[in-house]
């Protein structure tokens, strides 16, 4: 296993194994977890060799204080990344050997995904990750990229983001890592205090129950379920719920037969962001 910290080091080793492997690619910000993990695995049954990014794009951060404090642990992803075999690039770059002298995100039209939920609270966000993975997946030419459908909404862009940039990369969406208790792994865990992490397991059990209730429950009751739920918990501070369109993301208020329905959710932990989401039908 390498680490590469320039971009044509990288190349120089994926050119030849261009003719003769199958590159897959997970683009990660580092803090690695088991979720991140399960996304290296399906890239090494599936592809001959696996380029891992971890790199923090600050494009992507519409709050400072949040980028400042994510957390980075490069020598212990390394080691984690070292455990899972052999044929694991690693490729932990500078800002300037991605962006240039000029770190700015690029404007792009996903056609309207981007105007819903996180889009409505973090501003530029998905202008930043369109981005750099438009960067990365011209950098690593990669056959296959892996996402987690932890972040639902991202997968959905990339993939439109591929249409845009007309890449060949095929993208492949892997199912949430959850832990014991439900709570949906994130690197921003790490920053929960013992307490916070119990309270946070609501957010699951919550996501759990409005699938049970789907059927029998309105959009409107759904709703005003998970609000009652977070309002009488003083940890936690629901930022938004919605139910939406799985494909175009936009919010639903009532149910359309054939059509299929996720539920999204955004929480406050004190200062610390945790999104979740569960396919409801
Ligand atoms: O999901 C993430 O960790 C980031 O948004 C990604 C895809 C690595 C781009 O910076």
């Amino acid at each position: 296993m390498s680490v590469y910290t320039n971009r044509e080091s990288l190349l120089a080793t994926l050119k030849p194994w261009r003719k003769t492997k199958t590159i897959g690619f997970v683009p990660t910000m580092g803090a690695l977890h088991q979720g991140h993990l399960t996304l290296v695995n399906a890239a090494l049954k599936e592809n001959d060799c696996v380029v891992v990014s971890i790199f923090v794009n600050p494009t992507q951060f519409n709050n400072a204080e949040d980028l400042d404090k994510y957390p980075r642990n490069l020598d212990t992803d390394v080691a984690l990344l070292k455990s899972l075999g052999e044929n694991i690039i690693i490729y932990a770059p500078e800002a300037s050997d991605l962006y240039g002298d000029e770190i700015t995100a690029t404007d792009y039209d996903f056609q309207g995904l981007e105007h819903e939920m996180e889009g409505k609270h973090r501003e530029g966000h998905f202008n930043g990750v369109g981005t750099i993975l438009n960067i990365f997946f011209r950098i690593v030419e990669p056959d296959n990229a892996y996402f987690g459908e932890k972040d639902f909404q991202q997968l959905q862009i990339v993939k439109k983001l591929v249409e845009i940039e007309n890449l060949s990369v095929n993208i492949v969406g892997v199912p949430i890592v959850r832990e014991e208790s439900g709570l949906a792994l994130s690197s921003r865990n790490e920053r929960l205090t013992e307490t916070q992490r119990e309270e946070a397991v609501l957010i699951s059990k919550t996501l759990k129950k409005v699938k049970q209730q789907y059927s029998s429950h309105t959009i409107s009751e759904l709703n005003r379920f998970v609000k009652e739920t977070f309002d009488k918990n003083d940890q936690l501070a629901l930022e938004y719920f919605e139910i939406a369109n799985e494909k175009t993301l936009k919010t639903a208020t009532e149910k359309s037969k054939n059509k299929k329905y996720r539920a999204f959710i955004a929480v406050f932990a004190g200062e610390i962001r945790l999104i979740d989401n569960m396919a409801l039908n």
